[in-house]
This record gives structure tokens, C-alpha cells and sequence, in this order.
């Protein structure tokens, strides 16, 4: 069996088990355990926040509006979505689609470490605050790291962390939508391997400042009601 088959399989039986998982109350409340979909050997790895209702009724990740407008922002760059893995933060729907609290994302974390270590993605691209600050272990927020890629070891991989605006921010905040578009519009060359001049290169925790080349500007000021949702 080739190493993908078997990593494959891998990810099939820690999706048995997370689909059991009682590691936290979030338990309680689901109708289905969202463990995330794609090709379990993707180039590029996806990592939202949590599952919304849609997501928990299907099982399925990004089902809903906001999975509609990544669905569109893949197609922009001629990808579909069962060409890259999607996962969430949380792997459970937080009730009334709260956000993460940091004793759900501890113990939710094992298992996109698992996810990275065996799909061994060679870009991480977080959807928003909540997967960029796991991923990253940096308080910055998204405003400020969102076009910006930079190498981290993740789970003991090596990836290149990318992180862009959640796409329900451009459902509540329109001019979003462009900067998510050329946020996006990088990505297959960081898949190809392109790493732009000063990213930094010796691993996580860089305080390299991210070259102006790579620093998109931010071309709408999120209003209040978007802030207040934790979108930025
Ligand atoms: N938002 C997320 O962050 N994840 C989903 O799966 C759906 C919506």
C-alpha cells in the first residue's frame, strides 16, 4: 500500500474515533461530529473555526453560505474544493454558533495536530482569528496577518501558514470580499513552493517583519457588528 493509502486510512480511523469523542460538552449538544473532508492528501489544508447548523446537521464542513463564497473564492483560482482538506478548529457546533472557548479549542487540538500530521498539507490556510491564533500561537489578529505567510512547524510538520479573513466576513462586510480574493489569488504559488523574500526561513516564532510584497492592504474597515462577531 503506497504512504498516502495508509496516512488514508489513518485519518479514517481517528475520524471513527473523534466521532465517538466526549472530551468536552460540546458533546452533548451535536447531531453529528464534523471531522472534515477532502482529499487526505491535499497540498493545502483549510482550517475554519466550527462547525455552524448546517455543518452539524450534514456532517460535512463549509456547507453553508460561508462554504458557498469559499466555494466561489477556490473556483477564482481553478480550484475545487475536493482538491484541498477542510477542517475546523473545533470539530463540534458550539450552541447558537457561540464562539470557541479556550478549554474546547485544548481539547480539539489533538486532533487537527493528528489531521496535519498525517495529510502533511505544504500550506495551512486559516480561515480567521481562531484558526490563525492556534495555528500560529501569536495573539495577532487577522487584520494584521491576514496575506502573510509564514513557516511554522505545526504538530512537528513543517508548514507554510497562510492565514485570510473567515469567509463570513465578506458576507457581513462586502468590501471583504476583494481583499479575500487576492489573498486567495496567492495561494497557488505558495503550493508550488513560492515563498516570498522574507517570510523568514528559520521556522516558527519569526519576528520578521512580512515584506511589503506580501502585505495585502485591507481595503474595508470591518464595521462594529462584524468585530463584535470575532470575524477580525
Ligand atoms: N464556518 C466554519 O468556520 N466552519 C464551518 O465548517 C462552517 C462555517
Amino acid at each position: 500500500m503506497s504512504d498516502a493509502a495508509v496516512r488514508a486510512q489513518a485519518l479514517e480511523r481517528l475520524a471513527e474515533h473523534l466521532r465517538g469523542c466526549t472530551r468536552c460538552p460540546l458533546s452533548e449538544g451535536r447531531t453529528t461530529v464534523v471531522v472534515g473532508a477532502g482529499d487526505p492528501d491535499a497540498d493545502l489544508l483549510f482550517v475554519g473555526e466550527a462547525p455552524g447548523a448546517n455543518e452539524d446537521r450534514t456532517g460535512l464542513p463549509f456547507v453553508g453560505q460561508a462554504g458557498k463564497l469559499l466555494d466561489e473564492l477556490l473556483a477564482g483560482i481553478g480550484m475545487t474544493r475536493d482538491q484541498a482538506f477542510i477542517a475546523n478548529v473545533l470539530k463540534c457546533r458550539p450552541p447558537g454558533n457561540r464562539d470557541p472557548r479556550p478549554d474546547e479549542i485544548d481539547a480539539c487540538r489533538g486532533y487537527l495536530e493528528e489531521q496535519v500530521a498525517l495529510i502533511r498539507p505544504r500550506v495551512v490556510c486559516t480561515l480567521g482569528n481562531f484558526a490563525t491564533k492556534l495555528l500560529s500561537g501569536r495573539p495577532d489578529g487577522i487584520s494584521t496577518v491576514h496575506g502573510q505567510p509564514m513557516p511554522i512547524a505545526f504538530a512537528g510538520v513543517p508548514v507554510i501558514l497562510y492565514p485570510v479573513y473567515h469567509p463570513a466576513a465578506a458576507l457581513y462586510t462586502r468590501a471583504m470580499l476583494g481583499t479575500l480574493q487576492d489573498d486567495f489569488a496567492r495561494l497557488p504559488a505558495l503550493m508550488a513552493g513560492a515563498y516570498p523574500d522574507g517570510a523568514g526561513s528559520d521556522g516558527a516564532g519569526t519576528d520578521d517583519a512580512p515584506s511589503p510584497s506580501i502585505a495585502a492592504p485591507v481595503q474595508g474597515e470591518p464595521d462594529a457588528a462584524t468585530r463584535q462577531l470575532g470575524l477580525f
